[in-house]
């Protein structure tokens, strides 16, 4: 087997943490809905096609710096033993030029993506086995912070933990610092963490990445609603939402909302439950943190880290940060 499983986390268990995070979302005010939700299997093609478009540069951004400066990057782990450690790997595709430049560099590298779904990590090995053929390949199915402990406890190799995508700035600040603390928590000495930021920019940049003309943004958000219909026994109609996506600049966050056209009832089955919403009521679904350079260092002093290297685009668009634990 190409990958452990370290606890299987059961469909119930998950749809019972989906529908109390509903409950309590929707029973807050301002009313929210956490983004871990909007990638079921529908949420998770729509992101793919969100990463492909024009409008949405930050998947390109780091490709692009991975293709200038992966052999810069990896030239730093040359002749070394090392276990490259995932964390939401996606497609992989970004991940599998940094594992051919290692290899190029002559470091002898075990993939170790870490994923809470068997089914994406099935998807990870079968993308690895042809993008890379007999690539050394250790998943461990699980969540981060288990999955690194886990791996701690295997063997004593060096890590280079990647954390891409600027899936960091889906986490408000504090969270943003307690996780980070973790997975500092599940490395030793010398051991290596990439992350990739959105850096902050021209507003009118922002607001297009999140507001795409083709409409798959709005259509990636409002699949929520559908999602709790389907899985909850929701009657949300789509139509009498909209999605709205704005910069906060006293924040640095895009934040994104589905907004009620009407006034409206909506019940959902599965929590016994009626919600009143006004006309215009905004639900709150995402965070995207935007980061200044200065933000990083301080993010990586208090998180226990040094910095060791910072890899830009040419436009200062988005930054890989290559940390070391101190
Ligand atoms: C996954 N995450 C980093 C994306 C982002 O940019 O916050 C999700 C996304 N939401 C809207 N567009 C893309």
């Amino acid at each position: 087997m190409s990958w452990h499983v370290l606890s299987p986390t059961s469909a119930e268990s998950v749809q019972a943490e989906f529908a109390l995070e509903v409950l309590t979302g929707l029973s807050e005010r301002p009313k929210r809905l956490n983004s871990r939700w909007f990638y079921d299997d529908e949420g998770s093609r729509l992101f793919q096609r969100i990463m492909a478009l024009d409008e949405y540069y930050p998947t390109d951004l780091e490709r692009g710096i991975f293709e200038a400066r992966g052999d810069e990057l990896a030239e730093r782990f040359a002749g070394r033993t090392l276990d490259v450690v995932d964390l939401g790997a996606g497609d992989g595709t970004k991940t599998f030029l940094l594992l051919d430049a290692l290899r190029r560099a002559g470091a002898e590298v075990r993939y170790v993506p870490i994923d809470i779904s068997e089914g994406a990590m099935a998807s990870c090995h079968a993308a690895c086995q042809e993008a890379l053929p007999g690539h050394p390949f250790q998943g461990v199915v699980g969540d981060y912070v288990s999955g690194l402990r886990w791996l701690a406890q295997q063997d004593d190799r060096e890590r280079l933990v990647l954390f891409l995508g600027s899936n960091i700035g889906n986490f408000d600040k504090p969270r943003a610092r307690a996780f980070l603390r973790r997975i500092w928590s599940g490395l030793s000495k010398g051991d290596h963490l990439l992350v990739g930021f959105d850096l902050k920019k021209d507003i009118e940049v922002l607001l297009n990445a999140y507001n795409d003309s083709a409409g798959v943004t709005s259509a990636f958000n409002l699949n929520l609603l559908t999602r709790i219909n389907r899985e909850l026994g929701g009657t949300f109609e789509l139509d009498r939402w909209r999605h709205y996506g704005t910069y906060n600049v006293f924040t640095g966050a895009m934040e994104s909302y589905l907004v009620s056209l009407d006034a409206q009832e909506v019940h959902i089955e599965a929590l016994r439950t009626t919600f009143h919403f006004e006309p215009w009521e905004p639900i709150h679904t995402e965070y995207s943190y935007k980061y200044l350079e200065r933000d990083i260092e301080s993010l990586a002093e208090v998180c226990g880290f040094d910095i060791e290297a910072r890899y830009r685009d040419d436009r200062g668009w988005f930054c890989d940060a290559l940390w070391k634990v101190r």
